[in-house]
């Protein structure tokens, strides 16, 4: 990795693993910040052995010296983030000037859930009212996290009343961590502090590149971290793309390289391949190449960390969708249309398999049939894998 700033990006439909990533990189960082996506992001990591989910806090929350920042171009359900930030103190992880949330960041108001209810079916959404918050947003009829220091100006939103008491408990405890980060990101800056941005969602699930309307309402994608916390364009220098050795995708819309009922249950068994936010079990897939040099490439990733390899031991063939079947023509570039993507017939290649990945520590004690689909996937992508993780827990991971 070179000098200076970091982004984590998922480069699937989420859930690549980007919570256990910044965890372990974040120790070579000063601050962890979250620049999209909301309470819909659930990011596991293994904290002395406890399995614990975060939604909205960044993930370098568990490294007591590490600044957290919740940008502006997060959308803020106050009622769970206080939920959170309390059962993490519960848990003794201290959470007081370590955590900065914007001004500018936009609330989730309780209207908005009442507003999800049509495209929660259609999308199968996490029901965090993520897609009213932004189309509120973009509407200019959002309410800021700094417009909760105004009671006067609060008043032209007509919120109801058992809201306001909230907002009013969210002032009084937690109001001295909203600040300009903007501001104190620039001064961070000027320390020479070292910043890893943390994507919540993947490339697929992006509002203008991921498969369109089976997508989130943000930008996980490299330009959501410009707009969604401030920092110039030519401050960051490592793009770290994440990608499960196999792909998942949990809500609805296409999924090209979805596994035989079989094998998918085997895999979400073993990956235990169930929703952080919402419990729901996730669609399991072999590696799609066609999407992820696509994810890659809209990316400018830098270096690849390829997740969860171990569920992947114990099977004699691992298959590699390497292009897609599409009306019958031969496709190896990822279609925008969503009723292409509907019909794709994904074209595999054959690898074979390998044991005992679990917990590896050493590049060289992976076997040959492992270091082989590793080598074909950095072919495809002209991407290096950098790490490859290959456990739940922080040190579970080869530095290549
Ligand atoms: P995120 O949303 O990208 O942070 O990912 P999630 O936390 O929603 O889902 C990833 C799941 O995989 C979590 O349960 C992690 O504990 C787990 N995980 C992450 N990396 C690995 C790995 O290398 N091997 C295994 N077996 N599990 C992993
Ligand atoms: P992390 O950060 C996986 C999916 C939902 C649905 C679509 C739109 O843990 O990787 P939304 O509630 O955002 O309006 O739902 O996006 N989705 C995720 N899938 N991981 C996530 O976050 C997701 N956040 C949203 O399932 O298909
Ligand atoms: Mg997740």
């Amino acid at each position: 990795m070179k000098e200076g700033n970091a982004a984590v990006i998922g480069l699937q439909w989420g859930d690549e693993g980007k919570g256990k990533v910044i965890d372990t990189l974040s120790d070579s960082f000063d601050v962890v910040c979250r620049y999209q996506g909301g309470a819909n992001a659930g990011h596991t990591i293994f904290h002395k052995g406890e399995k614990l989910s975060l939604h909205l806090v960044p993930s370098g929350i568990f490294r007591a010296d590490k600044l957290s920042i919740i940008g502006n171009g997060v959308v803020i359900d106050i009622t769970q983030l206080i939920k959170e930030i309390e059962e993490l103190r519960a848990k003794g992880i201290e959470i007081n000037n370590n955590l900065k949330i914007s001004k500018r960041s936009h609330l989730i108001l309780p209207s908005y859930f009442e507003e999800e209810k049509e495209t929660k079916d259609k999308i199968g959404t996490t029901g965090r009212a993520i897609g009213p918050a932004y189309s509120n947003k973009i509407l200019r009829k959002g309410v800021r996290m700094g417009d909760i220091f105004s009671p006067t100006y609060l008043d032209k939103f007509n919120l109801p009343p058992e809201y306001l008491k909230t907002i009013e408990t969210f002032r009084k405890n937690y109001g001295h961590m909203v600040t300009d980060t903007v501001e104190l990101i620039r001064q961070l800056l000027k320390e020479k502090k070292r910043i890893i941005f943390e994507g919540a969602q993947g490339v697929l699930l992006d509002i203008d590149f991921g498969t369109y309307p089976y997508v989130t309402s943000s930008n996980p994608t490299p330009g959501g971290i410009l707009t969604g916390s401030g920092i110039p364009p030519n401050s960051i220098s490592n793009i770290i793309g994440i990608s499960k050795a196999y792909t998942t995708r949990v809500g609805k819309g296409p999924f090209p390289s979805r596994m035989e009922q079989e094998t998918e249950e085997l895999i979400r068994n073993s990956g235990k391949e169930f929703g952080a936010t919402t419990g729901r079990p996730r669609d399991c897939g072999w590696l799609d190449l066609v999407a992820l040099k696509f994810s890659c490439w809209i990316s400018g990733i830098t270096e690849i960390v390829l997740t969860k390899i171990d569920v992947l031991d114990g099977f004699s063939e691992i298959k590699i969708a390497t292009a897609y079947e599409i009306d019958g023509e031969k496709q190896e570039h990822f279609p925008s249309e969503i009723w292409k993507l509907e019909k794709a017939k994904p074209i595999y290649k054959s690898l074979p398999g390998w044991n005992n990945t679990k917990s590896i520590k050493n590049y060289n004690d992976l076997s040959g049939e492992a270091k082989n689909f590793i080598k074909f996937i950095e072919d495809s992508t002209e991407v290096k894998i950098g790490y490859i993780s290959t456990g739940v827990e922080r040190g579970d991971l080869i530095r290549v």
